[in-house]
Parts: C-alpha cells; sequence; structure tokens
C-alpha cells in the first residue's frame, strides 16, 4: 500500500505517525516532509496547495490513499481534484469544506438547522459593523470570515476595540479573509474539541479534548494556532457526547448533504460549554492541530481502515474507534515571537526522553542533517500515562529539556483539568 500524507505540520507527523503503526509494511510519502517526517517517508517535493500537481503526481506514482490534513488545500479542491482522478482521498470536497473556510456559510447552515452556536451578524463594511457593535455591547468577538491560520478571531472587552478591529480587518489586516466580518456573541464556558470521522450522514466521535489557544499561561495573550492540548477532557459524560451528535453534529452533518454537499473527512466541532449547554465556536473540516498529537496516541485501533474505508467510497463501514485507558498532555514548543513575526533557521536541540514522550515536529528542517526551525510552532511534545498528573508533568519536563534560541512554551497546558481532579 502507497499512502501520501498532504501537508506537514505537527498534526500531519502525528497522523504519519499513527498511519505507520497501522501498516508498518505501506510506503509513505508527504509532500514536503518536515524535519521529523522526512526521515520515516519520501518526500513528493510539491506543496499540498498545487492541487493539480498533486494530483497528477498522486495519479502517476499509483498512490492507494491520500490523506489531507490542512484546510486550505481542501478548500481549493485537493479532495474534489484526487476523486476525479480516481485516487481514493480522506478528506472533504471544497464544497463541504466551506464549513471551515466560509464562517459566514458555516453560520448560516447552522442557522438553518437550529444548531445552537453564538448569535452573529456578517458585516462587508466598518460603518455597518461600528453601528452593530455599539448596539450589542461589549464582550463581543470580531472575526475574519475566512480561513486566517486560528488567529482570526478577536474577543474584545471595548467597543472601541471591537470597532478598531472590525476596521483593520476590512482594511486588510488579515487580506482576503477580512473582507467580510463576522461579529458574534461572546460566550462564556469551557472549550472543547470533539473530532468526528464523518461520511455523508454518519459520523463516530474520536477521544474529546482540549487546545489552549492563547499564548500566555493562565490562558492570556493572543490567540495562536494552539500551544498544547490534553485528552480525555474529565467533565466529559457520555450524557454530553450524545448532546452533542444529537443536536450538533447530526443535523449540521444532514443539512450539509441536504445542500448537496455532503461531507466525507473529520468533522471537528469546536465547541464552547455553557451554562445552556454545549454552544458551536467553529466547525473545521480536518483534524485539529495540537489535539491531534494528544489525541492520536490514545487511539489504540485502526484509524487507517476506517479511513481506507471512507475514502474508498464504502462509508465507515460500522468501524468504531477504540482508545486507550491513559491520558495524552501536548505541549507545543514555539519560536521566539510567535504568534507575531519569527525567525527560522534557529538550531534545535533535542536530547534523549524518557519512555511514553513522543516528539511531533511541526515547523522544523533538516539543514545539512542539522535540525532547525522553520515554523512558528515548531514541535508538539506528547506524554502519555495511565496518570492524568504524570503525563502533565512529563509533557512539560520534556518541553523545557528541549532546547533552541528564544523557545517558547506554556508549562501549564492542563491546567483546567489539574484543578478538576485537585
Ligand atoms: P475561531 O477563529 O472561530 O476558531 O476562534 C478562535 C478562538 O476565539 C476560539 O477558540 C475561542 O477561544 C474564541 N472565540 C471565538 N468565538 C467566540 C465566541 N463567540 N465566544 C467566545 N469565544 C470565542
Ligand atoms: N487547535 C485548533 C485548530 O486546529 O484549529
Amino acid at each position: 500500500m502507497r499512502i501520501l500524507i498532504a501537508g506537514n505540520g505537527g498534526r500531519e507527523h502525528a497522523l504519519l505517525w499513527k498511519l505507520r503503526r497501522d501498516a508498518p509494511s505501506a510506503s509513505f510519502f508527504a509532500t514536503l516532509p518536515n524535519g521529523g517526517m522526512a526521515p520515516l517517508c519520501t518526500g513528493v517535493g510539491i506543496s499540498p496547495a498545487d492541487v493539480v500537481a498533486l494530483a497528477g503526481w498522486a495519479a502517476a506514482s499509483r498512490i492507494d490513499l491520500v490523506v489531507v490534513g490542512p484546510e486550505t488545500p481542501l478548500a481549493a479542491g485537493l479532495a474534489d481534484r484526487l476523486r476525479r482522478v480516481g485516487i481514493p482521498v480522506f478528506g472533504p470536497s471544497a464544497a463541504a469544506a466551506r464549513i471551515e473556510s466560509s464562517k459566514a456559510f458555516a453560520k448560516d447552515l447552522m442557522a438553518g438547522a437550529g444548531v445552537p452556536t453564538a448569535a452573529y451578524e456578517v458585516h462587508t463594511n466598518g460603518d455597518a459593523a461600528e453601528a452593530h457593535i455599539e448596539a450589542m455591547g461589549t464582550p463581543i468577538v470580531v472575526k475574519a470570515s475566512g480561513l486566517a491560520a486560528g488567529k482570526g478571531a478577536v474577543v474584545c472587552r471595548t467597543v472601541a476595540d471591537a470597532v478598531a478591529t472590525a476596521r483593520d480587518m476590512f482594511a486588510g489586516a488579515f487580506g482576503e479573509a477580512g473582507r467580510r466580518v463576522v461579529i458574534e456573541e461572546c460566550m462564556e464556558g469551557e472549550e472543547l474539541s470533539v473530532f468526528c470521522l464523518a461520511d455523508g450522514e454518519d459520523f463516530v466521535a474520536l477521544l474529546s479534548s482540549q487546545d489552549h489557544k492563547r499564548i500566555g499561561e493562565g490562558d492570556t495573550g493572543p490567540n495562536t494556532g494552539g500551544m498544547g492540548a490534553y485528552a480525555p477532557v474529565g467533565f466529559v459524560t457520555d450524557e454530553l457526547m450524545h448532546e452533542v451528535a444529537d443536536r450538533i453534529v447530526a443535523p449540521v452533518l444532514r443539512a450539509l448533504a441536504e445542500g448537496g454537499s455532503p461531507f466525507s473527512g473529520l468533522l471537528y466541532a469546536g465547541l464552547m460549554i455553557t451554562g445552556d449547554g454545549p454552544r458551536v465556536v467553529e466547525f473545521n473540516c480536518r483534524f485539529g492541530d495540537p489535539e491531534t498529537q494528544a489525541v492520536l496516541p490514545l487511539l489504540s485501533s485502526s484509524l487507517l481502515e476506517p479511513m481506507l474505508s471512507m475514502a474508498e467510497g464504502s462509508g465507515l463501514s460500522g468501524h468504531s474507534p477504540s482508545f486507550a485507558d491513559a491520558a495524552a498532555v501536548t505541549t507545543v514548543l514555539a519560536a521566539d515571537g510567535y504568534p507575531g513575526a519569527y525567525r527560522k533557521g534557529v538550531p534545535i536541540t533535542i536530547p534523549p526522553l524518557p519512555g511514553g514522550v513522543q516528539v511531533f515536529h511541526a515547523g522544523t528542517a533538516l539543514e545539512s542533517g542539522r535540525l532547525v526551525t522553520s515554523g512558528g510552532r515548531v514541535l508538539a511534545v506528547t506524554a502519555v500515562d495511565r496518570d492524568f498528573g504524570r503525563a502533565r508533568a512529563a509533557s512539560r519536563d520534556a518541553a523545557a529539556s528541549i532546547t533552541f534560541e528564544g523557545r517558547q512554551f506554556r508549562g501549564d497546558i492542563g491546567w483546567r483539568e489539574a484543578e478538576r481532579r485537585g
């Protein structure tokens, strides 16, 4: 079997790591492998954004399965193109990926399907946005409608801040993504990430997890792509998962199918667990990063089997995942300056690490055999242990032992869970 992973972040390294365990004798390929993926697969040398070239390569190379990691190539139609040339692919069509690539589309879909989410309005100019912000009051959330790598939402505490943020977006702070601005009611509660393998109206949820979006300890500072994660989340009961399935995931999948854009791939529900129950913050059309680096090490059943079955058009075929009775905590190491501008090419030193600790590479590269930084989020360090507290300490200690100039990481990943457990 020949398997191609499109994408080269921490999530894709985790997907490669898991699929290699599921299929030790398969041949693995990756588009532009990072420094951790490169020794495990063959690099293709084509960007996932180059949809036509990549699909052509996959067809010529007799690839049996393409797993698409990031949202951008999905939104650009990579899965559609692969299907057209007869290559099995795990990942939704561009039309279904609008659940993530257009917040306005997602919001309209949820409204139509009666899915609980924050009240919102979509604006296309600063004056209308300002009037709406003044009428709504604060706190309020201002978001670029298009893709913005997890950094396009700003929770604003004052009207002046909200108005200035919206005007910046219209002025191009997020490029095309900010031509439409969503102004949203601010929901209060704890966030939860729920991943579902979804095919049409059929779906199955994986273990729930929690991301840490802010750069600073204690959840302070600007939003990032995600500074750490853990799984499973202690407050999640079977009852809550049923509520999420029945009130959120099922109606959205039905609405997509009925609208002619059935979803096949990984549907990620980003939720706020409020006093009124779970409400949707956002949907993503792919695995979360860094939650995947926490969830996949706990997945004891095959990921390849359901992916292949879905990619080949046989649906989920009754595949239901099973998980180790353990906890996973993932600490992200980021470059100096992230989520703002950062330097690349900084040498990284990773000492020998204890068992139960796995380093997933994100923004790394091998330069003449030497490991250097090449992105904002550089590494994700996952520790698995039957005991949550031990997993948490091991992840933090391992992150602290890895060095590169200016590195930043949060030493408090999993703090809410630790507080809950006392
Ligand atoms: P998004 O870009 O939609 O993924 O939002 C990024 C982050 O902003 C979320 O993970 C939340 O922490 C926060 N956020 C977004 N929308 C809301 C909302 N309506 N209420 C409260 N927090 C939000
Ligand atoms: N961890 C958030 C995301 O993947 O969008």
